[in-house]
């Protein structure tokens, strides 16, 4: 079984939901900011490395060109096991997208897509 993660930047695509607050945008985190001056690499990146790192497929999704490219470039470098520590130990358990309340809060209505 192959564990995905849906919205891997976190809060990104839930500020214009009115989901997230912008102070909850892990991209700001100054663990993820050490790993991004360290590795040379984008706050971005840094976050995506580290789910695939641990394992995790990821569906991440941009409008803009130079973030896709920037989205499917992570071979390159890799975090040390401190940086996958340090960003491991930012979990608050805050689920943006809860299924059980997602589409009426975004959408307005209930979809029962998740049958
Ligand atoms: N089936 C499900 O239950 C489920 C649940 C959640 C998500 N999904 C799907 O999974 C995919 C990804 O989810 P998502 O869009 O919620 O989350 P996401 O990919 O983590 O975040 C997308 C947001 O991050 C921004 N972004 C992308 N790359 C960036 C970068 N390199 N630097 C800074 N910002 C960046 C995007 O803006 P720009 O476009 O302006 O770059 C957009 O606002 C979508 O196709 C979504 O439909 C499915």
């Amino acid at each position: 079984m192959e564990v995905t993660a849906f919205s891997p930047l976190g809060a990104m695509s839930y500020f214009e939901l009115d989901m997230a607050d912008q102070h909850e945008s892990v991209l700001e985190h100054s663990a993820i900011k050490a790993a991004a001056s360290r590795t040379h690499e984008t706050a971005a990146q840094v976050v995506l490395r580290w789910g695939l790192q641990r394992g995790t497929s990821l569906v991440v999704k941009s409008f803009k060109t130079e973030r896709m490219r920037e989205n499917l470039s992570l071979d390159d470098f890799e975090l040390t096991a401190a940086d996958m520590d340090a960003i491991s130990g930012l979990n608050i358990n805050r689920r943006f997208d809860d299924p059980g309340d997602f589409c009426e809060v975004a959408f307005g209505t209930f979809h029962p897509i998740y049958d």
